[in-house]
């Protein structure tokens, strides 16, 4: 921008006010908008629970038994909302993970239900990691005390076939391991799944904001953290590296996680690739607005519209947020 000296002011022929006069104007003149079909519902399925449980660091998200995800759903559907991403909670972890890839398994059912329920107006999405799945909680498989990449990436394509078996229609993997995308896309293509869609959990930081998800999907980690796997945070070169190697696997869509921190990143890769882009505004994100909200100190409907309407402006096309369903209420 040009540095406007005092005699080249084009004041008062100009007057931006003149354009914020009323709410009628204003709502002319707005560039972004939401609406609810770019929102995504996440949605924690939980084995052998009995009735929805309250996650305490995430009030008003609970986790539902398989009998009670289609209502859930239904609830979201009449406000307008047209996507899931589901997460399984199972009854068994090991250090294989086997229950992630059980065709019979938690998230797999879950899947069907809701394929069945809605035939092909809900869109499925499914979190592909292992973290809820393994006993010591981290994302990939573990050898001789290290994360191992490469075992853990062809166990993750067999999650994601499972899933796309069941009837999902994009995977999403967020278990940032190296070359995941490249391992599910061969999974999927080997068992004639070429239709079912690749959301990478491109660049996904390692980040504090995890916490009240953790809390939800019982999946901390037990010794250590995810810091070898997950993105520094400080760093966005990195970051572009992270998209730019999901779009050469062969991703559809990216994703920049968490979003308000990073509405940087989402710009970016909105001016560097051509892709959609999802960003996924986390628990914490929610939480602290909630419980700013709780203790009356903010609006949370404003607050939610204000930060839901900048990741949007920032050059997201679509959002995961807990707030889905408040945020469609309100846009009614
Ligand atoms: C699983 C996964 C996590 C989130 C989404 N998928 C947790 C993590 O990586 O620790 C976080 C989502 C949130 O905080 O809302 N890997
Ligand atoms: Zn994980």
């Amino acid at each position: 921008m040009k540095n406007i000296k005092n005699d080249h002011s084009n004041f008062p022929d100009v007057r931006l006010r003149r354009l914020r006069k009323n709410q009628a104007v204003r709502d002319l003149l707005q560039e972004t908008r939401l609406s609810a079909r770019e929102l995504i519902l996440p949605l924690f399925v939980e084995e052998g629970l009995k009735k929805p449980q309250d996650i305490g660091s995430m009030p008003d998200i609970k986790r539902f038994p398989l009998d009670d995800i289609v209502q859930e759903l239904e609830k979201a559907a009449d406000l307008g909302i047209r996507a899931a991403i589901l997460f399984g909670l199972p009854a068994e972890k090991d250090a294989r993970a086997t229950s992630a890839f059980d065709d019979n398994g938690i998230v797999q059912q879950a899947i069907q239900t809701v394929r069945k329920h809605f035939s092909d107006n809900m869109v499925i999405i499914t979190d592909v990691c292992l973290c809820q799945y393994t006993s010591h909680g981290h994302c990939g498989l573990i050898s001789k005390g290290k994360i191992d990449n490469d075992s853990s990436t062809s166990t993750l394509g067999k999650v994601a076939a499972s899933h796309a078996r069941a009837g999902a229609d994009i995977v999403a993997p967020s278990a940032m391991m190296d070359g995941q995308v490249l391992a599910i896309r061969q999974a999927l293509d080997k068992e004639g799944m070429g239709d079912v869609a690749i959301m990478g959990y491109s660049a996904k930081q390692a980040s504090p904001l995890y916490a009240p998800f953790r809390d939800a999907a019982h999946s901390s980690p037990e010794f250590g953290d995810r810091k070898s796997y997950q993105m520094p945070f400080a760093n966005a070169r990195e970051a572009m590296r992270e998209i730019e190697s999901d779009i050469a696997e062969g991703a559809d869509i990216i994703m920049v996680k968490p979003a308000i921190p990073y509405l940087d990143l989402i710009y970016r890769a909105r001016q560097s690739c051509s892709l959609p882009i999802c960003a996924y505004s986390v628990s914490g994100e929610y939480a602290l607005i909630k419980a700013a909200a709780l203790e009356g100190w903010v609006d949370e409907n404003a607050v939610m519209t204000e930060f839901l309407t900048a990741i949007k402006r920032a050059g997201a096309d679509m959002i995961i947020t807990y707030h889905a369903m408040q945020m469609a209420k309100l846009l009614q």
